[in-house]
């Protein structure tokens, strides 16, 4: 019932000539493998999503962003809106990525406002949440995650149009990885929180994806957690091979 997604979080890389060879290397195999069951999407940086759109053109590959502004347009020197993102072709913006939230002060209350406005400019969103490795020690994990999507989550929110992405901050980029049982407690309670705010159907609907450190050798195991329903993925998703055999690993 939920199509898996997989998530290509390229953050602050690529050139013109590497991200036009790895888009169009996953744009080829999107197109030579018709029957896969998962969606597939690259979020390149703003620079590279007019050339990343052309090279998916008649491919199933979908085209994200990594930020937007909660206004439509307007004086934000150096902001990009959603609605210019939905113009360029994206499909997806990932919000609340905890490097955001840190590098940048971002709030649940302003990721929540960047939500709703993705929302109505057509976007989907996929919202960030996850501990700090102290957080984590201190017994605090799922408190915090589902504090950070009960102060997140967009009015209106359905299974259609947002998922959930859940990236412990300490896994990000480390190699580390939560347990498989750790992974499937924090999802299990993600999909609660998600069904006390806005209900059993959208619970039953809404993608939860798992975020960290995942790669072609522990995909297999992740991804196939009841409550996982796909990957956002950074470091692997810069390699063709690699991003595509994490999604392959679904259909293994
Ligand atoms: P990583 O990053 O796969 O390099 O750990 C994941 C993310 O930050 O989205």
């Amino acid at each position: 019932m939920r199509r898996p997604l997989i998530a290509g979080n390229w953050k602050m890389n690529g050139l013109k000539a590497d991200s036009r060879g790895l888009a169009a290397e996953l744009a080829t195999r999107m197109r030579a493998e018709r029957n896969v069951s998962f969606e597939m999407v690259i979020c390149p940086p703003f620079t590279m999503l007019r050339t990343a759109g052309e090279l998916l053109k008649g491919s199933a590959l979908k085209l994200g962003a990594q930020d937007c502004h909660t206004a439509v347009s307007g004086a934000h020197t150096g902001d990009i809106s959603p609605l210019m993102l939905w113009d360029l072709g994206c499909e997806y913006v990932i919000l609340g990525h905890s490097e955001r939230r840190a590098d940048h002060g971002e709030t649940s209350a302003l990721v929540q406002a960047k939500a709703s406005a993705a929302l109505n400019a057509g976007l989907k969103v996929i919202l960030c949440v996850g501990e700090t490795e102290a957080q984590r020690d201190n017994g605090e994990t799922i408190a915090v995650v589902s504090g950070q999507l009960a102060e997140s989550l967009p009015p209106g929110a359905s299974g259609d149009t947002v998922v959930i992405a859940y990236e412990p901050v300490w896994a990000i980029g480390t190699g580390r990885t939560p347990t498989l049982q750790d992974v499937a407690q924090v999802h299990a309670a993600l999909r609660w929180e998600v069904s006390r705010h806005l209900g059993g159907k959208a619970a039953e609907s809404m993608r939860l994806l798992y975020g960290g450190s995942v790669k072609p050798d522990n995909a297999r195991d992740l991804l196939s957690l009841e409550d996982v329903d796909g990957a956002l993925v950074g470091g692997a998703s810069l390699k063709a091979d690699d991003f595509w055999a994490i999604g392959a690993a679904i259909d293994a």
